[in-house]
């Protein structure tokens, strides 16, 4: 289960992200916002970003206009690494390095064209387990 989460600067990508997780068999959990009316990124950068440190959601997505107000949002709730990526190296190198557990990124930086090779990418890498990246995520959650 996908939890996603964006603001009216997101809201736009994250229709195009939906219909993405949909035709790939993902499952999510929208936490909203539902429109272009003007709203708070913090409330559902949280909400996204709980869902995942609880266990309901494996993963989240997140996005507002640049995706930093949102991911530095969720990376306030334990557990969570969120990593904000606009390219699908960072995107690989953040799930085999930091296991990041959320994607945030900007739909204002971004083409949807390009966020949903990202989107994929996190989704499809792995984490490495490497004994060194294993050591330095635990070091971050101290
Ligand atoms: C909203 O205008 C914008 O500030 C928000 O989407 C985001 O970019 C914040 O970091």
């Amino acid at each position: 289960m996908i939890a996603l989460g964006c603001d009216h600067g997101g809201f736009g990508l994250m229709q195009e992200v939906k219909k993405h997780l949909e035709e790939r068999g993902f499952e999510y959990k929208d936490f909203g916002c539902y429109s272009e009316e003007s709203v708070d990124y913090p409330i559902y950068g949280r909400k996204a970003a709980e869902a995942v440190a609880s266990g309901e959601c494996e993963r989240g997505i997140i996005i507002c206009g640049t995706g930093i107000g949102i991911s530095i949002t969720a990376n306030k709730v334990k557990g969570i690494r969120a990593a904000l990526c606009h390219d699908c190296f960072s995107a690989q190198a953040t799930r085999e390095h930091n296991d990041a557990n959320i994607l945030a990124m900007g739909a204002r930086v971004i083409g949807a064209g390009h966020a949903l090779k990202v989107v994929d990418t996190f989704l499809d890498t792995p984490f490495s387990n490497d004994e060194r990246h294993v050591r330095r995520i635990a070091m971050i959650e101290d």
